[in-house]
């Protein structure tokens, strides 16, 4: 069932879990997703890049997602990804998102303030709840890391903004990880409690280890964001079927191995999540 990100959120903050979140590209990286969901009876988010929004593409795949929500048996969210400006929130919002990401990370803090204020008082007419970011996560490539979000200005964000969840910078960056990344749990820690127990989100999901995600959980991260190792783990599959010389030529029938994998990926970060059997 479609759910929007206040629901799914809440559901994660009573059961003192995260929702698993992952990005998907087609129909068949959303029905990996949405299987690994319905197995294990977890509730999940599907979310999806700006680029991916746009009219050309938007027009094909969002209805894909909003229908793979609605028939689900579990609570889904789709939810818009770093979501640059209002062009894109609002444009996902009419393709029927259900959750958007506002990233002005990028901005002065007082821009990226009222900026991220103002997609959250469009979004709440349709009843839809917003993610913001401060301090900017960056590619795993960057050079240097921006500062780490400091406690105390996401007090200020989060009352300022009226955000539903937020994502932190705590030595996490997009990609795949050189070397393990170090997770400032205690951080984590102190910007929950700065926040009065605002959700908070972990970008950088892939290669980040678990025994640090599961401490992290531990200490108010609600969201988890997966997309690097997702797409590896379809495009391994696809990789290993083109070259099986008695391959699948009718591409349903061939994309229905690396759905499994897409699946059998999905359901190790929804356990790590301790979303299994979350589902309402
Ligand atoms: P990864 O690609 O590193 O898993 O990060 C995903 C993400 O944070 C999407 O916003």
């Amino acid at each position: 069932m479609l759910v929007n990100f206040k629901q799914i959120l809440d559901m994660a903050e009573e059961g003192n879990f995260c929702i698993p979140a992952f990005n998907v590209y087609n129909i068949e990286t959303c029905m990996g997703a949405v299987k690994a969901a319905e197995e294990l009876k977890a509730p999940c988010i599907l979310q999806v890049y700006p680029r991916l929004m746009k009219e050309e593409l938007g027009y094909y795949l969002a209805p894909c997602v909003v229908a793979a929500a609605r028939k689900a048996s579990v609570p889904v969210c789709f939810h818009l990804d770093h979501g640059p400006s209002e062009l894109e929130t609002t444009r996902s919002l009419r393709w029927g998102a259900t959750g958007i990401m506002l990233d002005g990370s990028a901005l002065p803090f007082e821009e990226n303030i009222a900026l991220t204020r103002r997609v959250v008082d469009t979004c709440k007419y349709v009843d839809v709840q917003v993610e913001g970011e401060l301090g900017h996560i960056g590619m795993v490539s960057d050079d240097s890391m921006d500062e780490f979000t400091v406690p105390e200005e996401a007090k200020i964000f989060v009352e300022k903004t009226g955000v539903q969840a937020l994502a932190v910078l705590v030595g996490n960056a997009h990609g795949r990880y050189k070397k393990p990344p170090k997770i400032d749990i205690q951080r984590i820690a102190d910007i929950r409690k700065a926040t009065n127990g605002t959700s908070l989100v972990l970008h950088g999901g892939s290669g980040i280890p678990d025994e640090a995600i599961k401490e992290a959980v531990k200490v108010g991260i609600r969201k988890l964001n997966v997309s690097t190792d997702l797409c590896y783990s379809f495009l391994d599959s696809v990789q290993e079927e083109i070259n099986k010389p008695d391959r699948f030529i009718a591409i349903d029938n061939f994309m229905k191995k690396p759905i499994e994998a897409v699946k059998e990926f999905c359901m190790t970060k929804v356990l790590l999540c301790g979303a299994d059997g979350k589902a309402k």
